[in-house]
């Protein structure tokens, strides 16, 4: 049998990130992932982002919540699925985990829940661009450790960039720390009470980046948060340098989920790039949703065979079926080609490619995931 590249890390590594385009299976590669090492004898945490439920949905459990919930041995039984080890499911909730660590990094309780009670609060702690990557990266932070678990998998936001999960901790530091900011900040701890024209004048660009928030008292409100983040300042930055550091550790392997369509191959590339540029551990592309080569494909399949393979399944046609099945045939050998030229881009990365064809159904349930699973233990199509 072939060694798959993912089989090794799933067993060997401590952290496996699916980053990708939107849509192309990063939430169904992680979860069957954590079925495959689970089915092992690993104890996994699949830390998931997924808002559309599909997940738990597909794993049996009616709420999927920031608790983590250990899926039930019995229901993997049921699904023909044996387990050794075990499997445990979180949902990331980013206004929790944001809100954990200002009461963390507050220097005092009343100054936690001072934050945490401002009105532009809630909106920065769960909208503002950048804070959903960086806190589930943060969360992966503090469940990395955790010895009740031997492998973490962690499903990545639906970005519709992959970089910008790259680039949160980064981007929000920078946010806190450019010189507007600070101006802000000053200008409110200085004069004690605002001034709103020239406040306003100067918060433009900071404003922009915020978005549209209009109702009395936002300036005051927005100078006072400013104040408030900035006691908590020193404490982001140095967990946003842990995050990075984390991310770089021999103990992780990102694992680059792409369609072979050239769009998300093209950002998985560019992935790869800025993850060597960064230093930060490449696991394996994972080509999904592949066509692949169907049989007879170098022949062409005859009307005749087309009439003969339908007849043995019991298939009669209209007239023009057999036509149209050859036809389908020829566009499916055109595709597995294409497919197959396309992938090339990824040679050059030196990185391994396990490939998965796209099935004929939804992954919805758990022995279709063991399935996807077992395709990627086994090195795929
Ligand atoms: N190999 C595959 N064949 C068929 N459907 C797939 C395959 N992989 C994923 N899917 C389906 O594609 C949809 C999107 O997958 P998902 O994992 O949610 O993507 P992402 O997390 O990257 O947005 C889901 O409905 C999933 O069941
Ligand atoms: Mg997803």
């Amino acid at each position: 049998m072939r060694e798959s590249p993912l089989a090794k890390l799933t067993l060997e590594r401590r952290v496996l990130v699916t980053v990708g385009a939107g849509g192309v299976g990063k939430t169904t590669t992680a979860a069957a992932l954590s079925v495959a090492a689970a089915r092992r004898g690993r104890r996994v945490l699949c830390l998931t982002i997924d808002p559309a439920r599909r997940l738990a949905e597909s794993l049996g459990i009616a709420e999927m919540s920031a608790d983590a919930v250990e899926i039930p041995r019995a229901r993997f039984e049921a699904a023909g699925v044996p387990m050794e080890g075990s499997l445990t499911a979180m949902m990331l909730d980013t206004k929790r985990t944001f809100d954990e660590l200002v009461v963390k990094h507050s220097s005092t309780p009343q100054k936690a829940q001072q934050l945490l009670d401002n009105k532009l609060y809630k909106y920065v702690s769960t909208s503002l661009a950048g804070t959903q990557e960086y806190m589930a990266m943060e969360k992966l932070v503090a469940v990395k450790d955790d010895p009740r678990y031997d492998l973490v998998v962690l499903d990545t936001p639906p970005t519709a960039n992959a970089l910008d999960f790259l680039d949160a901790p980064e981007r929000l530091t920078d946010a806190l720390d450019s010189a507007t900011m600070k101006w802000f900040i000053e200008a409110f701890e200085s004069s004690g009470k605002l001034s709103l024209n020239v406040i306003a004048r100067s918060a433009a660009a900071v404003l922009r980046g915020i978005g549209k928030i209009t109702g009395g008292g936002f300036l005051e409100a927005m100078a006072e948060f400013l104040s408030e983040l900035n006691d908590l300042f020193g404490g982001f930055k140095e967990r946003a340098a842990r995050v990075q550091r984390t991310l770089r550790s021999p103990e992780v392997a990102f694992v680059l989920v792409t369609s072979p369509s050239p769009p998300s191959l093209k950002e998985a590339q560019y992935f790869a790039e800025r993850l060597e540029q960064h230093g930060m551990p490449k696991g394996s592309f994972i080509v999904n949703r592949l066509h692949v080569t169907p049989p007879f494909a170098e022949t062409g399949v005859t009307q005749r065979q087309a009439e003969d393979g339908l007849a043995a399944r019991d298939v009669s046609l209209e007239d023009g079926g057999a036509e149209r099945c050859v036809q389908a045939h020829g566009d499916l050998v055109r595709l597995a080609a294409l497919d197959a030229q396309n992938l090339r881009v990824l040679d050059a990365h030196g990185t391994p490619i396990v490939r998965v064809a796209e099935l004929d159904t939804d992954v919805r349930d758990i022995a279709l995931l063991a399935a996807v699973g077992e395709i990627l233990m086994e090195g795929g199509v």
